[in-house]
């Protein structure tokens, strides 16, 4: 994990007598470049106060899991999420019991339990606390989760008494984090995709939509944020999985995702993976009925917003806006225009069959990457490495 400038961390503060060493904890981290977020518990405020902790964050201090505020503006899956790094400095005996236990009852502990990111623990507390059976088993256990210890180390306690069980000091930590880092090429970046078909409503009933399952935008939206991203999915109906760590939203028409987009900007990248119906229709209030006389109905249609050039031409365009292009025929030469016309850096394109070849649905993708240099082959493969694939392309054009 990078610990480098824009880097997300978590800080959460239980209560000891130690909590005093976050705070220089912080001040290094905060030297550093990081961004730092911190949840103080209710055991943590005994110790330091939220002004302090958030003094030198340059951060709101969340301490609340039931303040409407902190739920409203950020609440506790989004904490999780936005964060590259989780450290708990210092852990209490209890919290570690608790996050073993897989307890959430506080802001803390619920952050803990809905995260997907790594979680570096800094245990503090009494020696024989240390020492005792059950702490030492909640230690194995998270160890097997696959958390993190730095520390503790042994020497005077606060209590008077020697021992295993004081908290690393925060310069240890510090260079222990910088030791074990390593570079997530895509942290401190905000990305955009939209991902799946659009259902353009004709009555209550019945709808235009496409065969897209989402299965191509979704690979990249995953691949985006393992990358270190901060992910913002936009999608259509879909039968498959929200991807884990990317904020996603469900909208249904191509008005709802225009407009789904233009709110998460500013981005830094745009990808427009979704297969947008180019036309809706004049939605009837009541289901429309077959008539007596055999007459068809006559369904007036009406063009919908291009998103992709929408995006590629706001006032806050992001650094890096990539379409898709699905074309029958021609695909160079149709991808290529669309890559112009749609103000785009790069297109993938690829060409959509019909029946048991068809794109759409399948696991596998044949797409061509096309830019103003022309145009590479990437070959048949699975949608999640053309998604790979992808973020490698991204990093190398980021680096620029
Ligand atoms: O979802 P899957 O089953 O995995 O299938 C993947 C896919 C075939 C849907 C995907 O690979 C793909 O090709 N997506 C783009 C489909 C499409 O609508 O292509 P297009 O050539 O019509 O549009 C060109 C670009 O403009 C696309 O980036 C599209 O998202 C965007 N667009 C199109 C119309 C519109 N009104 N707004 C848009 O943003």
């Amino acid at each position: 994990m990078a610990l480098s400038k824009q880097q997300n961390i978590l800080l959460i503060i239980s209560g000891g007598i130690a909590a005093y060493k976050s705070l220089e904890l912080i001040r290094l981290l905060k030297k550093d470049g990081a961004n730092v977020r911190a949840i103080l518990t209710k055991g943590g405020s005994q110790f330091v106060t939220p002004l302090s902790v958030s003094a030198l964050c340059e951060n709101e201090c969340f301490t609340d899991l039931w303040s409407l505020k902190d739920e409203t503006e950020m609440g506790h899956i989004r904490l999780s999420r936005e964060a590259d790094l989780i450290i708990i400095a210092p852990a209490s005996a209890d919290l570690l019991a608790k996050i073993a236990g897989g307890h959430a009852d506080d802001l803390a502990t619920t952050t803990l339990l809905a995260s997907d990111k790594p979680v570096t623990i800094v245990p503090a507390m009494n020696h024989m606390m240390w020492n005792n059976p059950a702490t030492q088993a909640n230690i194995t256990k998270l160890r097997e989760y696959g958390h993190t210890f730095i520390g503790p180390t042994e020497g005077d306690m606060a209590c008077g008494e020697h021992g295993m069980g004081r908290m690393s000091e925060p310069q240890d930590i510090f260079d222990h984090l910088k030791k074990n880092s390593k570079p997530n090429p895509l942290s401190g970046l905000k990305a955009l995709v939209t991902s799946g078909p659009t259902y353009e409503p004709l009555d209550p009933v019945r709808f235009i939509g496409n065969r897209s399952s989402g299965k191509q935008g979704h690979a990249i939206a995953a691949a985006l944020s393992k990358a270190g991203a901060n992910v913002t999915l936009i999608s259509g109906p879909v039968s498959i999985p929200n991807p884990k760590g990317v904020h996603t939203i469900h909208i249904e028409t191509a008005a709802e995702m225009l407009e789904a987009c233009q709110n998460a900007l500013p981005t830094d990248i745009a990808i427009c993976a979704a297969a947008v119906a180019d036309w809706g229709a004049e939605t009837n209030a009541h289901k429309i009925k077959k008539r007596e006389d055999g007459a068809l109905p006559v369904l007036a249609l009406k063009e919908n917003p291009d998103i992709l050039r929408a995006i590629a031409t706001h006032k806050k365009r992001p650094n890096l806006v990539i379409g898709f292009a699905a074309e029958t025929e021609n695909l160079a030469a149709n991808a290529t225009a669309k890559l112009a016309k749609k103000n785009c850096d790069l297109v993938l394109a690829n060409l959509v069959q019909s029946g048991a070849e068809s794109v759409f649905g399948s696991d596998q993708n044949h797409v061509y990457l096309i830019d103003a240099n022309g145009s590479q082959d990437w070959g048949k493969v699975d949608k999640k490495a053309i998604a790979a694939r992808l973020v490698a392309e991204i990093e190398k054009r980021v680096e620029k």
